[in-house]
């Protein structure tokens, strides 16, 4: 008798991951470097869902989303929260300012927003405070000051590495849970303080930046006070998806940042600090793996990336500063203006990958009206040969040629099209043509911020969760 293969041939990997999934929950993640629209699609996709969860990052992620002429730009809050009857979950995997929360909250409220239970904040998400803040910029300028402003990482100055850092050191990390105990929260916040007075005071010796300690008293009244406006939301939202779940309530998990900044899976050190994808959902929230059976993969039809680090399609020339005009792609978060270029789809397809992502969601391809010619990248070359997979170092990675294909650009603008089969030949061959490198369907076509501004092809669709 023969013995068993071990290792599945590769039609059998294709059979395996083209088979239908059937889970009742969603998530959507965005494929590229962060800014891919996921606001968006989130509050297109939320009627379907209950409850909405976010389970990474913190207030760097800035997700737009446009109803009728209003624009809300949320960085802490699901975008579920516009919608009426949904539960929006921030979960155990992000890191929270409270400050910015309920900045957040005010905002939303003073625009007719309903803010009470639909709005959970678990227990276990750690805080942001304001000597992260300043960790972050002084290690930035730290770095810059011995290694040179290229090596720093650009991040976006809102204390979350220095955050999860603590989360990992454990002795220095504080929850959302710990402001419900102010006496213990008191004690704790103290030492940290002391703690964090002296590295920084050494940092700041480094960067050549002055420094003034932080105030241990001053800080731990803001917090309760935080605490005490956030209580009614705090709670063990793990025990609450569980809940929901048994009740056959379905969850739409809403990822921050974007793949190719993942800790791990990302282009490391030039990173967020969680696990961005749909890899980070289980540890962020808490629900059990395999919860998801639709993963919606999110990316523009270019590349932008905000922050240092390698970006093999980059346009530094005036076809890049049209892409940058025409897109508007400047940070909600930051205002930084974004670095552009060609769609570069051996990205999307290492992260689709990695993400177990169904479908594609196509956006702002009006952006790439009026070019005569477009550019797709579809694979990299090093040293003159194929590169296989996708390089799992920075090094290495900025040394990659791209190998493009040159494709008909479309004249026509398409911002009015409200039917796939109505956009020029060349926008639908360019859609066409990035399922046939990816391999998945492009099921949302997205050609403006409104709502009305997007193609959903249903039967493109392979999961209907
Ligand atoms: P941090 O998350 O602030 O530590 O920044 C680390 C890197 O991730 C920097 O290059 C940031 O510009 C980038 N980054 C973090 N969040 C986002 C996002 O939501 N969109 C785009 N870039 C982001």
């Amino acid at each position: 008798m023969a013995s068993p293969r071990p290792v599945p041939l590769q039609w059998e990997l294709q059979i395996m991951s083209t088979a239908p999934t059937t889970g009742p929950h969603a998530a959507v993640s965005g494929l590229q470097w962060g800014d891919e629209g996921k606001g968006k699609v989130v509050d297109l996709l939320t009627r379907r869902y209950d409850y909405i969860v976010r389970y990474n990052g913190g207030a760097n992620a800035g997700h737009s989303v446009v109803i009728g002429d209003q624009r809300y730009a949320l960085h802490l809050i699901p975008s579920g929260i516009l919608h009426e009857g949904k539960i929006n979950v921030i979960g155990n995997g992000v890191v929270v300012d409270p400050a910015q929360l309920i900045s957040e909250m005010d905002t939303l409220a003073q625009r007719g927003i309903d803010i009470g239970d639909n709005l959970r904040l678990s227990t276990r998400a750690h805080l942001v405070l304001p000597y992260h803040k300043l960790q972050d910029a002084l290690m930035e300028a730290a770095v810059s000051a011995s290694r040179g402003e290229h090596k720093a990482i650009g991040t976006t100055g809102r204390g979350i590495g220095p955050a999860y850092a603590d989360k990992m050191h454990r002795s220095t990390g504080l929850r959302a849970g710990d402001l419900l105990d102010p006496e213990r929260f008191a004690d704790k916040l103290k030492h940290v303080v002391a703690l964090k007075n002296a590295m920084l005071g050494a940092t700041a010796d480094l960067a050549g930046a002055e420094f003034e300690p932080i105030d241990a008293d001053e800080l731990t009244e803001a917090y309760l006070g935080y605490g005490e406006v956030l209580a009614s939301h705090i709670c063990d939202t793990q025990h609450l998806l569980h809940t929901g779940m048994a009740d056959g309530k379905k969850l739409l998990f809403e990822g921050a940042n974007g793949c190719m900044l993942d800790i791990d899976h990302g282009t490391y050190p030039y990173v967020t600090s969680s696990n961005c994808g749909a890899v980070g959902i289980y540890a962020g929230s808490g629900v059990p793996g395999g919860t998801v059976g639709r993963t919606v993969g999110i990316m523009k039809a270019y590349t932008t990336r905000v922050g240092a680090g390698p970006f093999a399609t980059e346009l530094d020339d005036e076809v890049g500063q049209r892409i940058r005009d025409r897109g508007n792609e400047y940070g909600t978060t930051t205002g930084r203006p974004r670095r552009c270029g060609w769609l570069d789809l051996a990205v999307v397809k290492y992260t689709a990958a990695v993400n177990g992502v169904t479908e594609l969601s196509l956006m702002l391809l009006d952006v790439l009206a009026g070019f005569d010619t477009l550019k797709v990248c579809v694979g990299y070359e090093l040293d003159g040969k194929a590169v296989e997979g996708f390089p799992s170092s920075s090094v290495e990675y900025e040394r990659v040629t791209p190998v493009y294909e040159q494709v008909p650009g479309f004249a026509d603008e398409v911002t009015d099209c409200e039917d796939y089969d109505h956009l020029p030949g060349a926008a639908k061959q360019y859609v066409e043509l990035i399922e046939q490198h990816v391999g998945l369907p492009v099921s949302i076509v997205s050609v403006g911020p409104a709502r009305n501004q997007t193609m959903i092809r249903e039967a493109h669709a392979p999961v209907s969760a």
